[in-house]
């Protein structure tokens, strides 16, 4: 990858339906993995191997990752919480999986019922297990920026649960603002600490929600700090279930939208990128509520 390369890592089908209230047939959430393989994303956050009790929306993943129809060069992450998840993952036919945990106490025990430390306790053996198999494996450090419970978060314990996550062997960290509160200066602050611990920008993904209307000026800050990996959900939806508030993932298509701008390469076709972004509005039965989504891309005419 050269310096003007940026990986778009699409979280719609996952973290974008996730806390989606109304049930979403796995037809339609297909349909909308297709929609995006088109618009030329090369990784593609398919569902989630969770209790149904915590995500009914994602209830479904057993029967939409067998049915997916897998392209070459394209990768379908699953999040797995456990060896429950991980059995249920392989059944599937997955072979890309992300563990998940918080640099706040609260977030991480509201979220997987789990301290920090027992969330890495219980992730050995699931990443033995998926190093094992040959699977690609990423860690998502939630709550890095606030949390809902706790309040402010300090580098410091982002630093501390991405050291142990790469003590496990996990390659790729993805950074989490999980409630949409962190700014310019905040992703500066952590992405520097995380620097100096070992953990080069380039080698990290970061994961903005859009809540308050800040995730392009950190996307922004990100890119000239390094970062050349950022995930985003098309169509703008998102929140956790256990993070109250947390609306809205960053959209993928204003990121591309940003990416084009800023001349990056990043293979993702704004045209076709917003007619999955009408899939999910269609689907959802609202209005698509993103910018570039609503105005569209912008050529002379
Ligand atoms: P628990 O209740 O502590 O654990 O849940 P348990 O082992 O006692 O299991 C409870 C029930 O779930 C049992 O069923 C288990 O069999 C079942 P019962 O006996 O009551 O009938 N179970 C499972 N079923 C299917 N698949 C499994 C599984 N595991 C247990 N894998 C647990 C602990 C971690 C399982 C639960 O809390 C959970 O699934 N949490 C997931 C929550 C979640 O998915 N949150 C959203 C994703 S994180 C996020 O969105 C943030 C992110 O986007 C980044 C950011 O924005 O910052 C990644
Ligand atoms: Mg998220």
């Amino acid at each position: 990858m050269s310096e003007r390369d940026v990986r778009v890592y699409e979280v719609g089908p996952r973290d974008g339906l996730q806390n989606e209230a109304i049930p979403i047939p796995t037809d339609a959430k297909l349909q909308f993995i297709d929609l995006l393989t088109r618009a030329g994303l090369r990784e593609i956050e398919a569902t989630s191997f969770v209790s149904p009790k915590a995500v009914p929306q994602l209830a479904d993943a057993d029967e939409l990752m067998a049915r997916l129809e897998r392209r070459p060069g394209v990768r379908y992450p699953v999040l797995v919480p456990n060896a429950r998840g991980l059995d249920r993952a392989e059944a599937a036919g997955a072979d890309a999986l992300c563990v998940f945990t918080a640099a706040s106490e609260p977030f991480a025990r509201a979220n997987i019922n789990m301290s920090i430390a027992e969330s890495i306790s219980a992730f050995r053996p699931v990443i033995d297990r998926a190093v094992e198999r040959g699977w690609w494996i990423r860690g998502y450090v939630s709550t890095a920026f606030g949390c809902p419970y706790q309040g402010e978060v300090g580098e410091a314990a982002v630093v501390a649960v991405a050291q142990q996550l790469r003590e496990l062997g996990i390659e790729e960290l993805s950074i989490g603002d999980t409630i949409g509160v962190a700014g310019p200066s905040d992703v500066r602050r952590v992405v520097r600490a995380l620097d100096a611990a070992g953990f080069a920008p380039d080698r990290l993904a970061m994961h903005f929600h859009d809540t308050r209307g800040t995730a392009l000026a950190n996307v922004a800050t990100a890119l000239e700090l390094g970062v050349r990996c950022f995930d985003a959900s098309t169509g703008g939806t998102g929140g956790c279930p256990y993070a109250p508030g947390a609306a809205g993932n960053l959209a993928t298509e204003d990121l591309v939208y940003l990416l084009d701008r800023e001349g990056l390469s990043h293979g993702v076709d704004l045209d076709a990128l917003l007619v999955a972004a009408r899939h999910v509005s269609e689907t959802l039965g609202r209005p698509l509520g993103t910018k570039v989504g609503q105005a569209g891309g912008w050529r002379l005419p």
